[in-house]
């Protein structure tokens, strides 16, 4: 233990005694693992603390149970002949001669602490406080603080400030609900709390920070799944004077930095792939590349088909290596699959060494069944998935065909990171006609696209990229619109009128009438991150205190009703009998 971390209670840490260490008077603190009785004089003590756990060998009986705190001060020794234990670090060595003080009792623990044994997850969260004591989660944490130091190295040499920006904010849009706040003090006013904190970076810009970055909670009112919460932390950046390419560099340092310490391994520089690539290869803007599996297009073959369910503007296919093994009732769940995803339908051929194996097998013209068996290199024993549609319809359904029946488990490597470029402005029109930004609505366009922005938006593209990894989306980020009339225009494109925009963004708009730089900037997710380096398959492993499925907080109980006083100050009114 160094000096500074010996403490008046303890100069050692339980988890790295060892054989050098023979000899040494030291006194442990921590938690009591195990005890086992030898008799009536002798009792075996497995102490744990952060670092792991080691074995006092106390005389006389012991009045301790598992998860008390004691203080242990005992000599090192090393064990026995034939007593010692390999599968602990410390299985060398014991402490003797012990005192044993106790510093806090416990009562039975509602779930096992034994890092093996497996606990059910509402009683995880329930008692998080104990989870917490446990081995993943120890290291699952410790791992993130030491990603963030890493993160925050790599800004800070990189000549980042670190800015702090407000919680209670104006509402930010950026797609999804936002949580917000009463104010006691303006009867019938809100605040929102920030989706991310991409107005105030931008403002920075303005204000002259030229390079800022934060370790950044964000809040957002949406339905939670394994790799999103309502409440999670960015390493949220922006800078004036650059390019896109001047900020993917900027990340790319970030993010390798932060692999390295926590792999030991430093990724190789990341790859890079147009939105439009990604969205016809791997049927994605988020493409794992762990696996091949690419789709093909059948379009050229089919262009003249007789086969009616082929007849359409574009056919995409997947090979599914080994995939005719499926049962047909599997197979029939796929095609429902596709059709949930939207398709028409889905064609499936199984390739025999005999030719194709499926109910359309027989109405293929030859030259439609020889492109069908050749599809990316296919061959006995592998199954042809196909589908005939509009070309961004076809790609996305055989995608997520392509993950549900190829993607490796998160836990299994290797890291494949991916820059996803040129992304279009608008990802397609809502109920009301208008399009919806598949960013957000500060991103500036393609300038060779601006005068379309009017005309016809969603062949509009924008200046923004994401970052990729193992099928995640990392992050995101996007050259900003600086100047007022481009922004008028695209909220104008969204469908947000001068005045709205004027109540929402009045303050943004009026910031950039005084001189803003170009900027752009980028976000990524710490919990998604730090989750795929702990190989964990949801980010709730990584978060110390989450919240469940249903966004509720099994440990405290919230949300929580408030009490009436509460709910006066805060002009709510009262609650409404159920
Ligand atoms: P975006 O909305 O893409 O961009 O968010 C960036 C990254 O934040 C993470 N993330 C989440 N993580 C956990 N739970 C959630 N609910 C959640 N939502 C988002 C993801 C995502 O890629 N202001 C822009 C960035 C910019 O343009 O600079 C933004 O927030 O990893």
């Amino acid at each position: 233990m160094s000096e500074f971390e010996a403490t008046s209670l303890r100069d050692a840490l339980c988890g790295t005694l060892g054989p050098s260490d023979v000899g040494r008077r030291v006194s442990v603190c921590g938690w009591v693992a195990r005890r086992r009785e030898h008799g009536e004089h002798l009792a075996f003590l497995d102490l744990r603390d952060r670092s792991g756990i080691v074995q006092a060998v106390v005389a006389g009986t012991l009045e301790v149970r598992n998860e008390y705190v004691v203080r242990v001060t005992g000599t090192v020794a090393p064990r026995p002949e034939g007593t010692r234990n390999e599968r602990l670090a410390t299985g060398a060595v014991e402490l003797t001669d012990c005192e044993v003080e106790v510093l806090a009792e416990s009562e039975p623990t509602p779930l096992p602490l034994d890092e093996h044994a497996e606990a059910d997850e509402a009683v995880r969260l329930k008692y998080r406080y104990l989870d917490l004591r446990r081995e993943p989660m120890q290291s699952h944490l410790r791992l993130r603080a030491r990603v963030n130091a890493a993160l925050r190295a790599a800004m800070d040499a990189q000549g980042f400030v670190e800015v702090e920006t407000p919680l209670l904010w104006a509402p930010t849009p950026e797609g999804a609900r936002e949580f917000v706040v009463p104010s006691r003090l303006h009867d019938g006013e809100f605040y929102s709390l920030p989706q991310s904190p991409q107005i105030a970076k931008q403002l920075l810009m303005v204000g002259g920070f030229d390079r800022y970055y934060q370790i950044a909670r964000c809040l957002r009112d949406e339905d939670l799944r394994a790799d999103r919460q309502f409440e999670f932390t960015q390493l949220d950046l922006e800078a004036s004077f650059v390019t896109q390419e001047d900020v993917r560099r900027f990340v790319s340092r970030a993010v390798l930095d932060a692999a390295e310490v926590a792999t030991g391994e430093r990724p190789g520089a990341i790859a890079e792939m147009t939105w439009a690539e990604a969205l016809d290869r791997y049927g994605t803007d988020k493409p794992d590349l762990r696996f091949e599996m690419a789709l093909a297009d059948l379009t050229a073959a089919f262009a003249t088909t007789g086969v009616r369910a082929l007849q359409a503007p574009c056919v995409k296919a997947l090979r599914v290596p080994g995939g005719a093994s499926l049962s047909r009732s599997r197979l029939d769940q796929l095609v429902e699959r596709a059709r949930a995803l939207g398709a028409r339908g889905l064609a499936w051929f199984r390739v025999g060494p005999d030719g194709l194996d499926a109910p359309l097998a027989k109405v293929l013209s030859p030259d439609e069944a020889a492109a069908v068996a050749g599809v990316d290199g296919a061959g006995p024993g592998d199954l042809v998935l196909a589908v005939a549609d509009a070309h961004a319809l076809a790609c996305r359904v055989l995608g997520a065909l392509r993950v549900e029946l190829g993607a490796p488990p998160v836990s299994a490597g290797p890291h494949r990171y991916v820059w996803v470029v040129d992304f279009p402005m608008f990802e397609g029109l809502d109920e009301e006609g208008n399009p919806v930004a598949a960013h957000h609505p500060f991103t500036m366009p393609h300038p060779e696209d601006l005068d379309r922005l009017g005309s016809d938006p969603l062949s509009v593209r924008a200046q923004s990229y994401d970052l990729v990894l193992n099928g995640w989306e990392l992050g995101s980020g996007s050259v900003r619109v600086h100047r007022p009339d481009i922004q008028r225009e695209v909220f104008r494109s969204l469908g947000i009128s001068d005045e709205e925009a004027e109540y929402r963004f009045g303050f943004l708009l009026g910031a950039f009438r005084y001189g803003a730089p170009p900027h752009a900037g980028f976000a990524f997710g710490i919990d998604r991150l730090v989750a795929i380096f702990a190989g964990v398959e949801n980010i709730r492993e990584v978060i110390a205190f989450p919240k469940t499925q249903s966004g509720a907080d099994l440990m405290t109980g919230a949300p929580k009703v408030i009490s009436e006083r509460q709910r006066r100050d805060l002009h709510l009114g009262p609650v409404r009998p159920a």
